[in-house]
């Protein structure tokens, strides 16, 4: 299967950034662990800071260039209803993913503008929610 993994704002900081809540291992070097063990399929990954590329990235891949996205939006989830329209507008399923369980945390991340448009949500198993989605998206 071709799936597209995009990070949004702040996640090109992961290992750097707030360790005791999104831990320690860089996004590039979890990627990398990711392409070993799913080296039947073609995974790719987009990380951006602007909402707007983002969006550009979802129209791109969204008709059939990749079977799946797996989306961390970062605090776009909280806040972009353009993201949310985006993947509306796309064929190509999304699944939303977060390192951390935003349910347990500050009250704005229990809002979502994303979730309703994809087809489930993973959060709070830290990095491994992306491999979760990936596991998800093939069954
Ligand atoms: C996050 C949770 C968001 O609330 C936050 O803004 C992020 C990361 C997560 O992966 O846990 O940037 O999406």
């Amino acid at each position: 299967m071709k799936i597209l993994i995009i990070n949004g704002p702040n996640l090109n900081l992961l290992g750097r950034r707030e360790e005791s809540i999104y831990g320690s291992k860089s996004f590039e070097n979890y990627f990398a662990e990711l392409q070993e063990k799913y080296c039947n399929d073609e995974l790719t990954y987009y990380q951006s800071n602007n909402e707007g590329d983002i969006i550009d990235k979802l129209h791109e891949e969204g008709f059939g260039k990749v079977d799946a996205i797996v989306l961390n939006a970062g605090a776009y989830t909280h806040t972009s209803i353009a993201i949310s329209d985006a993947i509306r507008a796309i064929k190509v399923p999304v699944i939303e993913v977060h390192i951390s369980n935003v349910n347990a945390r500050e009250e704005y991340r229990r809002i979502s503008y994303i979730a309703a448009s994809c087809i489930g949500t993973i959060a709070g198993f830290g990095l491994d929610s992306y491999r979760l989605a990936i596991e998800a998206v093939k069954k």
